[in-house]
């Protein structure tokens, strides 16, 4: 089973970023022959002192190794660069990776670690938001192939998440925000509690306190899931509500010149997938509204106006939930409950995608 491990006491007495740097009076790092930390460059130099502290306290010569940022680098030849570092640092089955980021990281990373030398450990520490409330849980690792979000990866779990809330006081409000969507996605799933205290007041207006207790709970939810179906045959497959269309606006909008951040693509991806859900009768009209409601409030989805729709359907075909050429949705069903393996025509899907496209989604409903 995946440990997780949330540094709510440090928050809480303010104390910047102690659970990382200290790892090592938790975590036993002596049995381990040699370890690097992958990362990018933009997070090494904000975080290089903590960086080094954490090298020093756990008895290890400082290695890192850089990939550039962004999604569009979550590909195979990073995971090239990282075996070939790997290999001239002499790394052996008994050594650690650490990766050090947000989503693109921990995918990468966890990808690259379990292919070398036919697996070595890895440990996740998320910084970004996203990543602490969802990528970095859960064992999925994954690179992009061509326009195939996660078209290739594995299923495998990190020895160790750490997660320190505190790293999110340097991220970007829009990369807040897209973490906030993945935590949405859970709560429309599981928790209408949960939706309810994300409905009280604008995602931004969160302190960051609270922010530990939802990161606490959508942690668990997570967790709590991927490990009751670890191979995602049957319930792990809702957490793709918003993933089939969202991903198919993220493969798209990053060859374009607005690229939507995985988040955002997240939350376009639920509202279409809520008003699907809608047309087949799955979801009531006043749950949708308040699905509408909290993502127009907290999202603004600014496409490139050159985005085609029949090149977002198009590339609905690589979907990973796709069987016997059909696309099983997961959909909600009301706020804080989803089904999955849902079928829906083809014609309808397309209709809910134009008439998002030519902004006339009024009619919709
Ligand atoms: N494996 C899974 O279960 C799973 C689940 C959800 C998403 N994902 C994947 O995760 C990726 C998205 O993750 P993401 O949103 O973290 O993207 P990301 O890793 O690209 O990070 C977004 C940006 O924030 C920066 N950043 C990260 N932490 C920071 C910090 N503390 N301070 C300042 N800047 C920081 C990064 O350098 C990057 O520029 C996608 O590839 C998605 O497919 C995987
Ligand atoms: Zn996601």
């Amino acid at each position: 089973m995946q440990q997780f491990l949330i540094n709510q006491q440090i928050t809480k007495l303010h104390c910047d970023l102690g659970s990382f740097v200290k790892l090592s009076e938790t975590f036993d790092f002596k049995v381990y022959s040699n370890i690097a930390l992958l990362s990018n460059r933009s997070l090494t130099k904000i975080y290089q002192s903590e960086i080094e502290s954490f090298f020093a306290q756990a008895g290890f010569a400082l290695q890192i190794i850089e990939l550039e940022d962004g999604e569009q680098f979550k590909d195979l030849k990073q995971v090239q660069k990282v075996w070939k570092e790997l290999f001239n640092l002499k790394f052996d089955r008994h050594s650690l990776l650490i990766n050090f980021g947000g989503g693109m990281i921990s995918d990468l990373g966890g990808f690259a670690a379990a292919t070398f030398m036919r697996g070595i450990d890895f440990i996740n520490v998320p910084t970004s938001l996203l990543a602490q409330v969802d990528a970095a849980l859960g064992g999925k690792t994954a690179i992009n192939f061509g326009q195939i979000k996660n078209g290739i990866g594995l299923f495998v779990n990190p020895k160790l998440t750490v997660i320190d809330p505190t790293f999110t006081k340097s991220l970007p409000e829009r990369e807040i925000l897209s973490g906030f969507a993945e935590v949405l996605k859970h709560a429309i799933i599981f928790d209408s509690k949960l939706f309810s205290l994300l409905d009280s007041k604008p995602f931004l207006s969160f302190s960051l306190e609270e922010l530990v207790k939802i990161i606490d709970r959508s942690c668990f939810l997570k967790m709590k899931t991927a490990e009751q179906d670890f191979l995602e045959k049957n319930q792990r497959k809702l957490l793709n509500f918003g993933h089939t269309l969202g991903h198919a606006f993220e493969a798209i909008s990053l060859k374009s010149k607005k690229p939507l951040a995985h988040g955002e693509a997240v939350a376009l991806g639920m509202l279409l997938e809520s008003r699907l859900a809608v047309t087949i009768g799955l979801l009531a009209k006043a749950d949708y509204l308040q699905i509408e409601q909290i993502i127009n409030r907290n999202y603004v989805f600014d496409l490139d106006g050159e985005i085609k729709v029949a090149d977002v359907l198009a590339l609905l075909q690589f979907d990973k939930k796709k069987k016997a050429n059909e696309i099983y949705w997961s959909l909600p069903q009301a706020v804080g409950r989803a089904v999955y393996d849902q079928l829906i025509p083809e014609s309808e899907v397309e209709s809910v995608v134009n008439e998002f496209m030519l902004g006339n989604s009024k009619n919709v409903i």
